[in-house]
């Protein structure tokens, strides 16, 4: 069947119509002719299976990337920034019925800091796209940049020369599983951790990546595919750096950084120019990212996170930065109030905001609320219920994620007179 592409869906995909179904098209842009010959569901809807592209359209770019169009990671090589910027605008605007502008991100290329690579016995690389069970075997992933031909060709190397076994991801059988990149792209220092299952990582492993500031050898004896472990070992430095803006903060192999440095120093402002008062609360604080940031700033925090580890390098942030500010575990719904603070600053993961807190911020009506969001669908939620009490000021989109159709926002939030 021969179809064009008429817009995308929420995932990225185009979409074209066959008689009255929406079938989403992979890799795909508006204008483009595609013969669609077999087609299946996936989640709720209809995905092309097998499908050749018949005509480009004259509105695409070329994608950086060697690997673009079976690779899983990015989607959008081929759609230009601007376009991909304008699609990512059009979707925020209509689903929160506002004019919203989203700010594109500095760098469009090697702006990640961290690619989880798997080394399987089909290649080391990423997964196709749907296919958990297939590797596209690559030597440079684009949006992470320069280094990550370095570290994979001497991965490559140490694994011929020690006749080390990849994983075999059907048989849950083998030694190594992951090689996870970490760069801090302000301060230029790498981190390289291997991820294995349970047996002897040879010493020699140093020689071969002697360029990284860090090396890491976590051990995961699970059979579950996941690029985190125990990590065992360590040659060098025990923390990498990242620095946004004059904030330095700490990457360890276990804990969570913003993936794209460049834009996360727009994000950081941005949350700063939103909060107003003195008194903060960093909900969801993570490592302190937007806490340690307002608090050289001369603001009082408070920080609040579920995850002890994060919650531990937090508070080494505060002591590394100098500034004054407590960080604490705890959980969204066990907040026991929010009355002293005069802004809440909240970034939840991509379910939202737990019920518990909303029924608190109403209760307790803290002056302002800054929302900073990785999912429009829950922050739509979550804001048609604030929105009792709450007038919004302003909302902003981020592109942290070029290449691919995910966005994060920022809205300010003020307590209705
Ligand atoms: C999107 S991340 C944001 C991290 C941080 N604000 C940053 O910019 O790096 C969400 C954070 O919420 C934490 N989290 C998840 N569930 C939570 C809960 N129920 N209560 C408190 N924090 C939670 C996660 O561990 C994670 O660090």
């Amino acid at each position: 069947m021969k179809v064009q592409i008429e817009k995308y869906d929420d995932n990225g995909f185009g979409i074209a119509k066959i008689g009255k179904k929406e079938v989403s098209v992979p890799f795909t842009s508006v204008g483009d002719v595609v013969e669609i010959r077999k087609w299946g569901r996936e989640k709720r809807r209809i995905v092309a299976k097998d499908f050749e592209i018949i005509e480009y359209s004259p509105h695409r770019v070329q994608p950086r990337c060697a690997y673009f169009g079976k690779c899983g990671g990015c989607l959008w090589q081929h759609i230009p920034y601007k376009e991909q910027i304008k699609i990512k605008e059009e979707k925020l605007s209509k689903l929160l019925d506002l004019e919203i502008g989203v700010l594109p991100s500095p760098k469009t290329y090697g702006h990640r800091n961290r690619i989880d690579v798997a080394v399987t016995t089909q290649g080391i690389g990423f997964r196709e796209r749907g296919k958990w069970w297939k590797t596209v075997d690559i030597e440079k992933c684009e949006v992470f940049g320069d280094k990550s031909e370095l570290s994979l060709k001497r991965l490559r190397e140490f694994m011929e020369d020690f006749n080390l076994k990849p994983w075999d991801l059907r048989k849950g059988e083998g030694f190594l599983r992951y090689i996870v990149l970490r760069e801090g792209k302000f301060t230029g220092e790498l981190m390289v951790n291997l991820v294995t299952y349970e047996g002897t990582l040879p010493e020699e492993v140093e020689n071969y990546f002697n360029f990284a500031d860090s090396l890491y050898w976590s051990i995961n004896a699970t059979k579950s595919d996941v690029s985190y472990g125990d990590p065992k070992k360590f040659w060098g430095s025990e923390f990498i750096t990242e620095m946004l803006d004059d904030v330095v903060y700490l990457i360890h192999p276990n804990s969570f950084f913003q993936t794209n440095s460049y834009q996360a120093v727009n994000l950081v402002k941005m949350v700063s120019k939103f909060v107003e008062g003195e008194r903060i609360l960093d909900l969801y604080a993570g490592v302190g990212t937007f806490g340690i940031y307002l608090a050289k700033r001369e603001f009082k925090v408070e920080g609040i996170e579920i995850n002890p580890f994060a919650v531990e390098i937090a508070n080494k942030n505060v002591e590394m930065n100098k500034v004054e500010a407590i960080f604490r575990v705890g959980e969204d719904k066990d907040v026991e109030s929010l009355k002293d603070y005069d802004t809440v600053i909240v970034d939840p993961p991509r379910g939202g905001l737990h019920p518990k807190l909303i029924k608190k911020i109403l209760r307790d009506k803290p002056s302002n609320i800054v929302y900073v969001s990785c999912n429009p669908k829950t922050l739509k939620d979550n804001l048609n219920i604030l929105k009792q009490q709450y007038k919004i000021d302003a909302v902003v989109g981020l592109d942290m994620f070029p290449h691919t159709p995910h966005i994060e926002s920022v809205v300010k939030l003020t307590l209705k007179v």
